[in-house]
């Protein structure tokens, strides 16, 4: 009996790891060691925007992970979303003898000076999960594909409220959108807006605000507090004689937190609105299990961090061959050459799948992968 029940953990163990890493190469499961080492160390310099995210930390801990056990040494700075900040960080990780730079900008139009100098030194940058614009120093993008992203936003609301199928019946939505300075939230943006706009142009779904151009809806920095009082204001200006929201598209998490707050106070728990979000943050998580957030779009971060260092070895060590990276992986990764152009060009792009996560498969994908699990009070907390 007792061997059964190793035997069976152990299976189970197995599977879990290989859901967990499912972006690793398909011919070589196990992270190289030091294969590197007698050529001298080669140095990896990663820029990140905030401490203050759970994604940024989980994707440094991933790279790190990826770039320590194959030898290299690693650099992380995290600008505290102050864009001066960042270029300086930059600058440092470059005199410290940075052989090539991630970077996932703050403000993608803001990293052009510093950016210069990694190119007149031959350093490689690499534009993390944001693409960086207006400088011909990027070399390549890895990102997961954001339109998609919005779309699966959208799509999910269209099926929640079955706009499909519901007669002359007519919705209530607000739409929060990104930072307009992170070149990825007009690529949400325009995901959701292309599924959402004929509803929205036949009155299937009102806007009551009248809030629908990205400018308007866009929230700075991506804050929590300036979400929720967007929608505080919202509701009393727009909402005061009783109407009900059914919808917010929220175009992540740390914004879907914001509206939760908001609509939550507001209505005395009398009115739930579908949520969308994006990251699976652990409180939005928790939030989804206790019905108070509908969905989130995870991104598997561990796969970027795969992508990002397959890339980074192709560039530094081998013959490089990056255009075939995605081949060698088991995720579902594709090479783009047309989408993302900066500014200079079209910039290579490596672009992962992101998926829907709901209160029905959020136990299967993120608690029995080992991602996250379930703590004592009943709330998601990270597993490690
Ligand atoms: C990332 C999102 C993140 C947001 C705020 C975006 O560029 O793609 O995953 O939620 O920035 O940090």
């Amino acid at each position: 009996m007792k061997k059964k029940m190793l035997l069976l953990l152990s299976v189970l163990l197995i599977l879990a790891v290989a859901c967990f890493s499912s972006c690793e190469k398909k011919e070589e499961k196990k992270p190289e060691t030091t294969e590197f080492k007698e050529s001298g160390i080669k140095k990896i310099g990663i820029s990140m925007p905030t401490e203050s995210l759970e994604r940024w930390n989980k994707d440094v801990s991933y790279l790190k992970d990826k770039f320590e056990s194959a030898g290299y040494a690693v650099e992380v700075t995290y600008s505290g979303n102050n864009i001066d900040r960042q270029n300086d960080d930059i600058r440092k990780m470059i005199s410290d003898g940075a052989d090539i730079l991630v970077v996932a900008s703050i403000d993608g139009e803001m990293l052009s000076d510093s950016l210069s100098e990694a190119k007149s030194k031959n350093i490689p940058v690499i534009a993390y999960d944001r693409l960086i614009m207006n400088t011909d120093a990027v070399s390549y993008y890895v990102s997961f594909d954001n339109y998609e992203v919005g779309k699966l936003q959208a799509e999910y609301i269209v099926n929640a409220l079955k706009l499909n199928d519901s007669g002359d019946k007519t919705y209530n939505m607000e739409i929060f959108a990104g930072d307009s300075n992170d070149n990825n939230a007009k690529f949400f943006y325009n995901g959701s807006m292309d599924v959402l706009k004929k509803y929205i142009n036949s009155g299937k779904i009102k806007v009551v605000s009248g809030q629908t151009e990205f400018e308007t809806v866009a929230t700075a920095q991506w804050s929590t507090n300036e979400a929720m009082e967007r929608m505080k204001n919202i509701l009393v200006s727009y909402y005061s004689d009783g109407t009900k929201i059914n919808a917010c598209l929220c175009a992540n998490d740390a914004v879907a937190l914001g509206i939760t707050r908001a609509i939550r106070s507001y209505y005395k728990n009398n009115n739930v609105p579908v949520i969308t979000g994006q990251d699976a943050d652990p409180v939005n998580v928790s939030n989804i299990i206790h019905d108070k957030q509908s969905m989130t779009v995870y991104k598997e971060f561990s796969n970027e961090a795969v992508v990002t260092y397959e890339l980074v070895k192709s560039l530094l060590e081998d013959n490089a061959t990056p255009e075939s990276i995605c081949d060698k992986l088991e995720c579902k990764c594709s090479y783009d050459i047309s989408t993302y152009d900066n500014g200079t060009g079209v910039i290579p792009s490596f672009l992962l799948k992101p998926e829907v996560i709901t209160k029905d498969n959020y136990k299967e994908k993120l608690i029995d992968t080992g991602y996250y699990k379930i703590g004592d009070n009943g709330y998601v907390e990270p597993a490690q």
